[in-house]
C-alpha cells in the first residue's frame, strides 16, 4: 500500500521563476530517490500539495515540509492508503491556477503539467483527485478534503 497525503498551505515565500524551477527540480530529483511522487499545486497564493510513495519516507518528508519557511498555515487534508499511486511516475507533476485560455503563468518557464491534470480527470469520484480538481478551480475544500459524491458527500 502507498500512503497519500494531502495539504495545502499558503505560500509565504515570494519565489521568483527561478526559485520555483529549482525547488521543483531539486524536489522532483530527492523524489525520485527515495520513490516518492505526488502533484505540487498553486492557486492564488495557496498551495495543495500530494505525496504518495512508502508510508515512512512521506510522513518523513512531510514533516521537513511542514517545517518549511517558505510556506505557512500547513493543514494536513487527507491522510490515507492507497493501492496504486494517483498519478504514477510524476515525481512532483506542476500545476498551476487558473487554467483558463490566454491566462499567463506566474513563473514563466514553468507550464502546468497537462497530462497529470488528464489522470486527476480521470480518476473520476476519487476523493483525493476531486479535492485537488475543485481547489484548481477556486472550489472551496473542507478540512478534510472532499469524500466521494456516492458516500453522500459534500457535493
Ligand atoms: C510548497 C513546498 C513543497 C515542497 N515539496 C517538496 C517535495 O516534494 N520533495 C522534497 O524533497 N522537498 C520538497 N520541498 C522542500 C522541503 O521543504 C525541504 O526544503 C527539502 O526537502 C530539503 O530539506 P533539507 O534541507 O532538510 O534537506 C518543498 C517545499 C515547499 C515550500
Amino acid at each position: 500500500m502507498n500512503r497519500q497525503l494531502l495539504y495545502r498551505s499558503g505560500q509565504l515565500y515570494e519565489f521568483t521563476a527561478s526559485d520555483m524551477i529549482r525547488l521543483l527540480l531539486q524536489s522532483r530529483e530527492d523524489n525520485a530517490r527515495r520513490g516518492v511522487g505526488g502533484m505540487l499545486a498553486l492557486r492564488d497564493g495557496l498551495f495543495m500539495q500530494l505525496l504518495e510513495g512508502p508510508a515512512e519516507v512521506v510522513d518523513a518528508l512531510f514533516s521537513r515540509i511542514a517545517a518549511d519557511p517558505r510556506h505557512c498555515e500547513v493543514r494536513l487534508l487527507v491522510r490515507g492508503e492507497r493501492a496504486e499511486p494517483l498519478l504514477p511516475g510524476w515525481r512532483m507533476a506542476w500545476a498551476e491556477a487558473p487554467l483558463g485560455e490566454g491566462e499567463t503563468a506566474t513563473f514563466a518557464g514553468l507550464d502546468t503539467d497537462r497530462r497529470a491534470l488528464v489522470l486527476l480527470e480521470r480518476a473520476g469520484d476519487d476523493p483525493v483527485a476531486r479535492t485537488l480538481r475543485a481547489f484548481l478551480h477556486g472550489e472551496p475544500v473542507p478540512p478534510g478534503g472532499l469524500v466521494p459524491a456516492a458516500a453522500g458527500g459534500w457535493r
